[in-house]
């Protein structure tokens, strides 16, 4: 119930502007967020790297109506990957992408200016020497994205794909894209979805989880495991050994400033672990996403909010 009430949160303006522009200490925000320019994600992605973690850059920007706004999220991230090549962090730095941010949503050529923008980032990626995931958004761009990612991985193989295991369709697409090479994020979805496209309850988001790690696994792309679930990182692990896959064929992912210590550990038993790293001004929709995952997020925020207005 928390869960439907934030989510719809999410997406209000006024709610929005309230919580933008309420005292919030800077602490709170950047407890989940890097920072809002590119040289504080940077310096993030390097604190990260030297730790042994490897990091996946978002630059969080979801309602773009305008061209001008997509042509401008597409230039942030070339002067980011500039940054990060410049820093030399391109070897364990990549970049996640809302094809929303670059313009999908636009009426009329929507589409095509989002696969002209990522494409164009995706270039600029390749030759920085890092590649280019493509978030998931909600299930109504679900196909959009999927078709974008095939035009896209003509010309860059290493794009990576978004899958959500509370979407019915998942399992499906989790057995198209298992596919030689092909990198797959699994995370469980963060949007308010309808019962007919995506399961409700906590234990079927969970099954469903399993059965598309399972198929991912067993394939011959590459998995990217992201959870801060405890049990289904044990089940990774389970099932590595089940498959005998190497370590360095599939990675874990988390988010910034979730589960730390987690993430540590398994960088030092020598997984590849991936951190999530979203910087910039449009933090709302992420922050009320994270919240509606976990009520002691919720706690935190407004605790600070408390001390602090
Ligand atoms: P869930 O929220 O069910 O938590 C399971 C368990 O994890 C908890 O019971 C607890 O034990 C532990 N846990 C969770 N949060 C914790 C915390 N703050 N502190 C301590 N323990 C905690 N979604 C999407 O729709 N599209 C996308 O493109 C992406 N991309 C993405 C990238 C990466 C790298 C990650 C990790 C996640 C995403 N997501 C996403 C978000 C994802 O869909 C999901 O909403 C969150 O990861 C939360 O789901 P969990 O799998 O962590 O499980």
């Amino acid at each position: 119930m928390l869960r439907r009430v934030l989510l719809s949160l999410s997406r209000s303006d006024r709610v929005r502007h309230l919580v933008e522009t309420a005292p919030v200490s800077r602490g709170v925000v950047a407890r989940f967020v890097a920072g809002t320019g590119p040289r504080e994600a940077v310096a993030a992605s390097r604190r990260l790297v030297d730790s042994g973690r490897l990091v996946s850059l978002d630059r969080l920007g979801e309602d773009t109506v305008e061209r001008s706004q997509a042509d401008e999220t597409r230039d942030a991230y070339l002067t980011l990957l500039k940054l990060l090549a410049e820093d030399g962090l391109t070897g364990g730095a990549e970049i996640s992408v809302k094809l929303s941010a670059v313009g999908q949503a636009l009426p009329g050529d929507g589409e095509k200016l989002a696969l002209d923008n990522a494409f164009a980032i995706c270039e600029a990626a390749r030759d920085a020497g890092t590649t280019v995931t493509l978030d998931m958004e909600d299930h109504s761009t679900t196909d959009s994205t999927l078709g974008i990612l095939a035009d896209l991985r003509r010309d860059f193989p290493g794009t990576g794909a978004v899958v959500q295991a509370y979407l019915r369709r998942t399992e499906a697409d989790c057995r198209d894209l298992a596919t030689e090479g092909s990198r797959v994020r699994l995370c469980k979805g963060a949007y308010k979805e309808p019962a007919s496209v995506a399961f409700q309850g906590k234990a079927e988001v969970d099954l469903s989880y399993v059965r598309c790690l399972k198929t991912l696994m067993a394939g011959p792309g590459y998995p990217m495991v992201a959870t801060h679930d405890p049990r289904l990182v044990a089940i990774t692990a389970e099932l590595v050994r089940r498959n005998q896959r190497e370590q360095g064929s599939y990675e874990y992912q988390m988010l910034y400033g979730i589960r730390p210590n987690e993430q540590r550990r398994l960088a030092a038993s020598g997984e590849r672990m991936r951190v999530y790293v979203p910087y910039g001004d449009e933090w709302y929709g992420y922050l009320v996403r994270r919240m509606a995952e976990r009520p002691a997020n919720l706690v935190f925020f407004l605790r600070s909010l408390a001390t602090k207005g």
